[in-house]
């Protein structure tokens, strides 16, 4: 809460090619504050290193998620869209909450987990203490809602955790965040395994719709799918393939489970996959086109970083500063 207005802060890595799960689940919901909220949505490149990265790719996806960001609908206008290697506060508090977060509170992240078994030659510090930066970002801007996927719910949750403790001691610092998750979308699945989340750095580009694939890749990636035993297209835990897809089909059509259980009573797993492939396709064209738009011209795109990231600073500037008065730093005006 800033003065009178609550806060929406989110974030996404530029890591990777984004994907509908990426879309549906978070930057989709970025919009739904910006009328009400003070609003910021970051581009964490310095998440993005605690795995290796080759630099010009890093760069290269930093101005593509900016572009993403502004073709899927956040008006810079309404909300502050910006860089966080752009604005040094994240990093500065990021050190001073890894003293107030634990050892053990960070080894039970299960990304932590997942990760490091992925990357077991690069198992550095940085990955280990993730969630304290991700958490600086949030408190920076006494942020009241942070929209994520329930991927990144317990890194949330550790985030009220650190506020708390250090609001305990240090009294009224930081606003408490709630994470908010999509109605529908808060977990995309894979196509190739229904188990697993949908994933930018998957290897398997089929199991994986991007946000930019052509309308022919997404509707051959959906024709793909595995689907489940039996034929009938009913949302049900026992069929975790259909009811992905038809959790993807209802969030681009708004359609209930009811409706298209209903639509597609009698019919087979064919008609219905060309289905979801066509509703995803045309729901994206109108995203696809305008991102081309944005990304041509990146000299827009530089002064959006730049004006994005002097806004935050603004923002940012004065939290970091309360928190360093109230620790005993020394700070001459
Ligand atoms: P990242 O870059 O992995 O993902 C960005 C957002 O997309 C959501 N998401 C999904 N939602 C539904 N289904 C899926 N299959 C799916 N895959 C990804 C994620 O939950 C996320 O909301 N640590 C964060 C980035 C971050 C951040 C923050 C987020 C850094 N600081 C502060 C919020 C607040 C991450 O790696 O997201």
């Amino acid at each position: 809460m800033f003065g009178e207005q609550k806060v929406s802060f989110s974030g996404v890595q530029p890591s990777g090619n984004l994907t509908i799960g990426n879309y549906l689940g978070a930057i989709r919901n970025f919009k739904e504050y910006s009328e009400q909220y003070k609003t910021f949505y970051c581009v964490v490149d310095e998440h993005a290193i605690t795995v290796r990265q080759v630099p010009a790719d890093l760069r290269r996806r930093t101005y593509e998620t900016l572009a993403l960001y502004l073709a899927c609908g956040l008006d810079p206008q309404k909300n502050t869209l910006y860089v966080q290697s752009m604005v040094h506060e994240h990093a500065e508090l990021g050190w001073i909450l890894n003293c107030f977060t634990m050892f053990g509170e960070l080894s039970r992240m299960t990304q932590f987990k997942d990760k490091s078994a992925r990357h077991a030659d690069n198992i550095n510090a940085g990955l280990f203490t993730y969630p304290v930066l991700m958490a600086a970002d949030i408190l920076l801007y006494q942020t009241d809602v942070v929209p994520v996927g329930i991927d990144q719910v317990q890194h949330v949750e550790l985030c009220r955790d650190i506020a708390n403790r250090f609001n305990q001691i240090y009294p009224d610092t930081f606003t408490i965040p709630t994470a908010m998750l999509a109605k529908n979308g808060k977990k995309i699945m894979s196509l190739a395994d229904p188990e697993k989340k949908m994933s930018k750095s998957d290897e398997n580009q089929n199991a994986v719709v991007y946000i930019l694939d052509d309308r022919d890749t997404i509707i051959r990636k959906f024709k793909r799918a595995v689907t489940d035993s039996g034929s009938e297209i009913r949302f049900d835990p026992q069929k975790p393939g259909v009811s992905n897809l038809i959790t993807i089909y209802s969030c681009f059509t708004g359609k209930s489970i009811e409706e298209i259980e209903r639509e597609f009573e009698g019919k087979g797993y064919g008609d219905f996959k060309l289905a979801v492939g066509e509703v995803t396709a045309d729901a994206l064209a109108d995203v696809q086109s305008r991102y081309r738009e944005f990304l041509s011209d990146k000299a827009q795109l530089e002064a959006q970083m730049k004006r994005g990231a002097e806004e935050a600073s603004y923002y940012a500037r004065r939290t970091l500063s309360k928190v360093q008065k109230k620790l005993g730093f020394v700070q001459i005006h």
